[in-house]
């Protein structure tokens, strides 16, 4: 343990991730969404988060464009900063799932070992990959933020999938194809998910919430 750390103590709380989980009715899990730019992981992440609202769960979606407008707004896009940006990341949705929220995040990931760092951090049982196999063809031509178009004529470097690596998971909780699958459909894949591994109850759908 580095000197800095030698006289921190962890302060527990009386109000614990169980009991809140209890009280919401479902467990405290992060959806993580990886994907290429453009791959639908913001929209699917949303699309999901509105489906789970009107169930009554408790969520919230980290985005990683938002999350640079902030927290990180120091960091760029080399392997070192993304590898920043990832890891701070999962310790701020650590802390946040200690709240008993649904975290729904939303970043590329580019890299395995970072993915990995972050499943190890928050805990195997409440991580779910998620992977937005949308092939690098689609997200190009969608090209919503004319950032493809930018990084081709070399305006924009380490670009993933151009000109930085993009690694896709090999074994994730769910790959869909976010290029092809309608988004309703996705969003019901990962529904559906959730209830198989236990983490939505369906005695949750008898207290939905209106609109
Ligand atoms: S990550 O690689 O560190 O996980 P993150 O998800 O936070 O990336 O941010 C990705 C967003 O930043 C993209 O959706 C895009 O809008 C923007 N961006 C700007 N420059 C780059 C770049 N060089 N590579 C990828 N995305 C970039």
């Amino acid at each position: 343990m580095t000197e800095r750390h030698n006289n921190i103590i962890w302060h527990h709380a009386t109000v614990t991730q169980v009991r809140r989980e209890t009280m919401n009715g479902h467990k405290a899990v992060n959806l993580w969404f990886t994907g290429l730019s453009g791959s639908g992981k913001s929209t699917l992440a949303h699309a999901v988060e509105e489906r789970l609202h009107q169930i009554g769960c408790r969520t919230f979606v980290f985005d990683g464009d938002n999350v640079r407008h902030g927290l990180c707004s120091d960091l760029g896009f080399s392997e070192k900063d993304r590898s920043e940006n990832i890891r701070r990341i999962g310790e701020m949705v650590n802390l946040f799932l200690q709240s008993g929220i649904i975290a729904l995040t939303a970043f590329i990931s580019p890299l395995k070992q970072d993915r990995e760092k972050v499943r190890t951090i928050i805990g195997t049982d409440n991580f779910l990959e998620i992977h937005c196999a949308c092939s690098l063809e689609i997200c190009e031509h969608r090209d919503v933020k004319g950032l493809y178009k930018k990084a081709r004529a070399g305006i924009i470097k380490n670009y993933t999938g151009i000109s930085s690596p993009y690694e896709a998971p090999a074994n994730p909780d769910l790959c869909l194809d976010t290029g092809l699958l309608p988004l309703q459909t996705c969003v019901e894949k990962v529904i559906s998910c959730l209830y198989k591994k236990q983490i939505l109850s369906s005695l949750l759908e008898k207290k939905a919430l209106p609109d």
